[in-house]
């Protein structure tokens, strides 16, 4: 079981990791002007490669988290049956994880359609969002408040 944790872990923080990166590219693409001049063309397009990899890469990383995760719980029993609540929080968690995740690869075929239309100064505040999840759901599976 530890064994199982431990990588849960670390698919935890690798995927996240990918989250935390992925709007950044945003906030860069989003200060590159609509109308894009020609020098600003090659650079637009590097981000754009860029965050089509992240994503990629990304999107392969959260499948074995959320496995880990799923094993520990139904496999192990870790949180089962009464009087655990961190865990239907922590579900919930994961939910919105999962949404930010496609939230994010649905801004990438925005921009990769020049279609954005959200500033830069939006996209700074939407990478704060992976933090608060996951300072959320390490709370609730390590504190287990309730
Ligand atoms: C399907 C989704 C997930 C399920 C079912 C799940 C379930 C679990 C379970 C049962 C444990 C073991 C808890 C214990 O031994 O006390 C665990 C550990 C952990 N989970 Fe998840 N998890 C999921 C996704 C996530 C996500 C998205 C995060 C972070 C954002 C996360 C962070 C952690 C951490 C940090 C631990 C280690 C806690 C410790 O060592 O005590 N998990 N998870």
């Amino acid at each position: 079981m530890l064994w199982i944790k431990a990588f849960h872990i670390v698919f935890i923080a690798s995927w996240f990791a990918g989250l935390f990166y992925l709007p950044r590219i945003f906030v860069n693409l989003a200060q590159i002007p609509a109308d894009v001049p020609a020098d600003s063309q090659k650079e637009r397009e590097r981000l754009l490669l860029m965050a089509r990899k992240l994503l990629k890469f990304t999107t392969l990383l959260a499948v074995p988290a959320l496995v880990s995760g799923l094993w520990l719980w139904l496999g192990y029993g870790i949180g089962r049956g009464p009087g655990n609540g961190w865990l239907h929080a922590k579900l919930l968690v994961v939910l919105l994880a999962v949404g930010y995740h496609h939230v994010c690869a649905r801004v990438l075929r925005k921009f990769s359609e020049n279609r954005n239309t959200r500033s830069h100064v939006w996209f700074r505040w939407f990478n704060e969002v992976p933090v608060f999840l996951l300072t959320a759901a390490a709370i609730l599976v390590v504190v287990k408040p309730f």
